[in-house]
């Protein structure tokens, strides 16, 4: 059987750069990139995979629980870069930022711990979470100091191991970063 691998949010930024890394480093890998294509999300960052053996391009919510009971089991890696992003978007529409970066995680969280094949999930979040910092750069153990509703949401999958994420990994004894 051969590893795969599903991308949440892939055709963003930083995701369509993360497929590329793995298609280029893991060829005999299979990718499974679902994305939801808000404004930020470009199908084209991926036109070069079209077509190409391995590779499927599933258009969804990371919350809705149907889509990601499709798509999860039989992956061996999760990999969620799917988001809402920028501090200036978040005070307009935080109930978006609510919805992905919140609710969306724990659908792919509730999907991963029923899953046999599993073995890592990484939940992708920002150094926003620790607020302003002055000089230097903040450590992973350092305070979540949130200011505003994008970091307060992504704050949610970082935060001490009293809330889902952790929990979650857990109670699988899988590891979760
Ligand atoms: N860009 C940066 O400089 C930066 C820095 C630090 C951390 N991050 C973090 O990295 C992650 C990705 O950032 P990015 O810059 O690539 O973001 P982006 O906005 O470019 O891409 C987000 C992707 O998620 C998709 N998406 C949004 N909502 C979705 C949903 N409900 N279901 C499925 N797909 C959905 C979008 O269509 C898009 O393709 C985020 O968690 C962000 O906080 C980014």
């Amino acid at each position: 059987m051969s590893t795969r691998v599903l991308v949440t949010g892939g055709a963003g930024f930083i995701g369509s750069n993360f497929v590329h890394h793995v298609a280029r480093t893991r060829p005999d890998w299979e990718i499974v990139v679902l994305d939801k294509l808000t404004y930020a999300g470009r199908r084209e960052n991926l036109a070069d995979l079209e077509g190409q053996r391995g590779y499927s391009f599933v258009q969804g919510d990371i919350a809705d629980p149907a889509v990601v009971a499709r798509v999860l089991p039989g992956c061996q890696y999760v990999v969620n870069f799917a988001a809402e992003t920028h501090v200036d978007r978040s005070l307009y529409d935080a109930g978006g930022f609510i919805q992905t970066d919140m609710y969306g995680a724990f659908v792919l969280l509730e999907e991963a711990r029923r899953s046999r094949e599993l073995k890592v999930f990484v939940q992708i979040s920002t150094d926003e979470v620790y607020g302003s910092v002055e000089k230097g750069s903040s450590r992973e153990t350092d305070a979540l100091m949130p200011r505003n509703p994008y970091s307060a949401s992504t704050s949610w999958s970082r935060a001490p191991p009293t809330t889902t994420v952790p929990a979650s990994s857990r109670r699988r004894s899988s590891p979760c970063s």
